[in-house]
């Protein structure tokens, strides 16, 4: 392969900038002093402290009776891992934008046969397309993977319904990517069926990246155990009766960022599942409402994010001019729209984690000054 990069010197010198992508996001001060702390070893008690606390509080905040694990790593892992786990064969991928087309491509890349259904970028996954391929697929589905919030459109999936029609079907497993999503939409797991559903830490939870979150239903670990091969690093059996034994993780952790996941768990917890969920909400009605005086939102009606808006861009805007420019005058930095289909069509804005009407309406007044609206 040709060596394109070249070294850039990374410097002390760069302007922080206030993060309205769709993650990472902003981060407390406290919670990231947090991770400046000497090491300690992850076979020590304090792990066990550290662990378990992080584990129960987040099981606590989640309000699931499911299993849980925190693995060092991203979101991303939990797309192969829950695949090895649970898929023999064939699993169904309803496909709305780049991420759920990802995860198609990751159990494809695992030599498993994926059936797609096919939404246009924008439109939003419907349960009755879903009941519709499990009823009339001769096939069995070991899985229905289905991403919460498609972050390159802008896309609230109603899994909560997804999740009732998959329960229909006791031996296909429901898997949610709610990477983007879970910490600030509420969504109650255990009511609606949902085996596995699995986060990024640096998104609505409004840490530092480096964590992936995942909760296990008791069926989804049995069914791991019922097969002969499975993911080792993010194998639920492995992870799980480490947690039962020891209360430990099977291998060294990202030790500092579980530090300062502890802090902002707690914070979480004060908040509670409902209340972010609700202070979410409304940033993203105060963004829509912004949106539709100045643009007009991407997705379809009625299914918009609560924690990315994706605006079309109905002004025709120079989105990266005005990102640049809103990054050198205001110090803040918002996102453009997915890839090259969607990067000046429209632009996104991530209203989660610790933002509040107040800072998002600090970023729509600079864009409207930049851009001249
Ligand atoms: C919906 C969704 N799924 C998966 C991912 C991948 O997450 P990570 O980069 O943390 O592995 C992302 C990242 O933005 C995402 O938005």
């Amino acid at each position: 392969m040709d060596d394109v990069t070249e070294k850039r010197e990374y410097t002390d010198d760069y302007q922080d900038k206030t993060l309205y992508i769709p993650g990472p996001t902003e981060v407390r001060e406290d919670v990231i002093e947090e991770m400046c702390q000497p090491m300690f070893g992850h076979r020590m008690d304090r792990m066990t402290d550290l662990y378990t606390t992080i584990v129960e509080d987040t099981k606590e905040f989640l309000g699931t009776d499911n299993d849980l694990m925190i693995l060092t790593g991203s979101g991303t892992e939990i797309w192969e891992s829950s695949t090895l786990n649970l898929v023999d064969e064939n699993i169904l991928v309803p496909t709305c934008g780049s991420f759920s087309e990802r995860h198609a491509n990751v159990a494809e890349r695992l030599g498993k046969n994926v059936d797609r259904i096919e939404y246009e970028w924008g439109q939003a996954i419907k349960p009755e397309d879903i009941r519709e391929a499990l009823e009339s697929s001769d096939k069995h589905y070991d899985v229905v993977a289905t991403v919460m919030n498609e972050s390159s459109t802008g896309i609230r999936n109603p899994i909560e319904e997804i999740g009732d029609v998959v329960a229909e079907y006791p031996d296909t497993y429901f898997v949610v990517d709610a990477v983007s999503a879970l910490g600030g939409d509420y969504v109650d797991i255990d009511e609606h069926n949902i085996d596995v559903i699995f986060a990024s830490s640096q998104k609505a939870f409004a840490m530092p990246p480096g964590l992936a979150i995942c909760t296990v239903s008791d069926d989804a670990f049995e069914r791991e155990l019922s097969k002969d091969s499975a993911s080792w690093y993010g194998g639920f059996q492995r992870a799980l009766d480490y947690y039962d034994r020891k209360g430990q993780t099977h291998s060294t952790p990202a030790i500092p960022i579980m530090l300062a996941y502890r802090k902002q768990m707690k914070y979480m917890l004060e908040e509670g599942h409902e209340g972010r969920d609700q202070r979410h909400r409304e940033m993203a009605e105060y963004t829509r409402d912004w949106a539709y005086e100045r643009f007009d939102m991407f997705p379809e009606e009625g299914y918009e994010s609560q924690t990315v808006a994706c605006i079309e861009n109905t002004q025709g805007i120079d989105v990266a001019a005005t990102i640049e420019e809103v990054s050198e005058k205001y110090d803040m930095a918002f996102s453009n729209g997915y890839g090259s289909a969607l990067g000046e069509k429209t632009f996104r804005i991530g209203h989660m984690g610790e933002h509040d009407v107040e800072s998002i309406k600090a970023l729509t007044d600079a864009i409207e000054d930049v851009a001249g609206l």
